[in-house]
């Protein structure tokens, strides 16, 4: 079955507020050349698919020039691609071919830091009196700030000039120094390069880390084993993201940046709009963290929507990306939870993102100790999509670069475009609900009372209305609705398009629209 993506018409809104993202981990979406790696022809030959999902704008993981360190999260070249994925036409016709599908494209922006092989950091540590010594941040003394995934101390030593050099996250991922002009310049200059060739924006990595204190104080989470990735919020950050959001202004057309602000803290994610000069979008990870709990769920929906709305702030939801264990995973394994946690996802107030295979219902793989190949431990949601029903699955040539998930047969795209009641299917309902609805866009939020262990809520937009309730437990559980409704969509086939007579199957999720509409 293939749905028409109509494009989006809210002339009241920008389109990312419309729009639901699909975020592709290139190394894992498609291979084309047989080396088991996903390249960026892989994402062109798929456009489609992403297009008859219901999606409206891709986000693509890195794909420019690396040694791979940290899967492309190390950048030695911002302005070219990593032969791995392709080459610099292959963007340009990537870019090109998603226009071509009413699709916006982002790409992902990593301003905290280079790769060690970047020729700025070849040139920095080459000598204490290089003109590039500055770009990066070198101390005589190390204090006690810890590095990510695993890294120990985030100092190195530098043997040849004899100082050590600031990494929150691998040694070979020297942190730049962004209070100097020149790098500031530089990595302006990789914006415009991109925003030239035609990107919708950007994804910025680790977009609270920039700013760091000038003192270099000691601190206790440090102390305490903790990264200072995780909790880094020194307020020079803001006039760094002030800086790249007026670089991206400056650009026709509605160009955007969301930003990956991976402090667990709601309160602290919202500093990071600013005043409407800086990030159009923050991703806010508590909900991302949070179990299968209805209590947990509704303190964070709450949270999000006291503390976003008065900031005027447009909200974010994420479930599942290439850093974290895959959300059906995390609820138990459960394929009902994961449904219901879909609706969650594509029917609150704000922009959703979508992980690739998520809409197939994968759980993470499991990975044996001699597969692993991220320092982070995050291999098992990075496992590649299964196309084809038929072994290997649609990656023809080399195994790919790592195992698939549980079923991969059962769960393979082309199974479940077969099936009607398949996870694919489910999200493109949701998303063609939504996308026919103001109200699930762009509609206000309001919690209605409910049993404890019902989530339930009305959006609104003038005259369009929708309810949703998910009931978190595993048993039938019964509400009074104000007014008549009758069911759209729900997790559970059987009663579609009739009167909502109160009952919410167990883990069931339901979308209500008017009765008689
Ligand atoms: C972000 C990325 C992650 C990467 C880290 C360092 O958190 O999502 O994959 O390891 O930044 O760039
Ligand atoms: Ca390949």
């Amino acid at each position: 079955m293939t749905v028409l993506a109509s494009p989006v018409t809210s002339p009241s809104a920008a389109w990312w507020k419309n729009a639901a993202v699909y975020q592709v981990y290139p190394r894992s979406f498609a291979d084309t050349n047989g080396d088991g790696v996903g390249d960026l022809r892989g994402i062109c030959n798929h456009l489609d698919y992403i297009r008859d999902l219901g999606a409206d704008a891709i986000w693509v993981s890195p794909v420019f020039s690396s040694p791979m360190a940290d899967a492309g999260y190390d950048i030695s070249d911002y302005c070219d691609i990593a032969p791995l994925f392709g080459t610099l036409d292959d963007a340009d016709r990537l870019i090109r071919e998603a226009h071509e599908r009413d699709l916006r494209i982002l790409f992902d922006f990593v301003p905290n830091h280079t790769s060690d092989q970047h020729p700025w950091f070849v040139e920095s540590r080459a000598s204490r009196d290089n003109p590039r010594r500055d770009w990066y941040i070198w101390r005589d003394e190390p204090n006690d700030w810890r590095a990510a995934l695993g890294a120990g101390s985030a100092w190195t030593w530098d043997e040849a000039t004899r100082q050590y050099y600031l990494h929150l996250f691998l040694p070979q991922q020297p942190d730049l120094n962004w209070r100097n002009p020149e790098v500031v310049q530089a990595m302006h200059g990789v914006l415009r390069f991109w925003l030239e060739r035609g990107v919708d924006g950007f994804r910025i990595d680790v977009a609270h880390c920039t700013g760091k204190d000038p003192n270099f104080a000691d601190h206790p989470r440090c102390l305490a084993g903790e990264p200072l990735a995780s909790f880094n919020d020194d307020p020079y950050s803001h006039e760094v993201l002030r800086g790249i959001r007026r670089v991206v202004d400056s650009y026709p057309g509605e160009r955007v940046l969301v930003g990956e602000v991976n402090i667990r803290s709601t309160a602290s994610v919202v500093q990071y709009y600013g005043a409407g000069d800086e990030l159009h979008m923050s991703f806010n990870f508590p909900p991302l963290d949070a179990p299968w709990d209805p209590v947990v769920f509704r303190t964070c929906i709450r949270e999000v929507d006291s503390l976003m709305q008065p900031a005027n702030a447009w909200p974010t939801w994420v479930l599942s990306n290439h850093d974290n264990a895959r959300h059906r995973t995390r609820y138990g394994g459960s394929m009902r939870r994961a449904r219901a946690a879909a609706m969650l996802l594509l029917t609150l107030r704000g922009t959703p993102f979508i992980f690739q295979g998520e809409e197939l219902g994968l759980e993470d793989a499991p990975i044996a100790p001699d597969r692993q190949v991220d320092p982070g431990g995050r291999d098992g949601c990075r496992a590649p999509l299964p196309w084809l029903r038929d072994a290997p699955h649609g990656w023809n040539g080399a195994p790919p670069w790592l195992p698939f998930a549980p079923d991969p047969a059962a769960l393979s795209v082309q199974a479940q475009q077969a099936d009607p009641e398949s996870m694919l299917q489910w999200y493109r309902q949701l998303l063609r609900a939504r996308r026919a609805s103001e109200a699930l866009r762009l509609g206000s939020w309001e919690e209605l009372p409910s049993p404890a262990e019902v989530l339930a809520y009305r959006r609104r937009e003038g005259r369009d209305e929708r309810v949703v309730c998910i009931n978190f437990a595993d048993r039938p559980l019964t509400i009074e609705l104000p007014g008549a409704w009758r069911i759209e969509l729900a997790t559970q086939p059987g009663r579609l398009g009739q009167d909502f007579d109160g009952v919410i199957h167990e883990e069931q999720g339901l979308l209500l629209a008017p009765a008689g509409s």
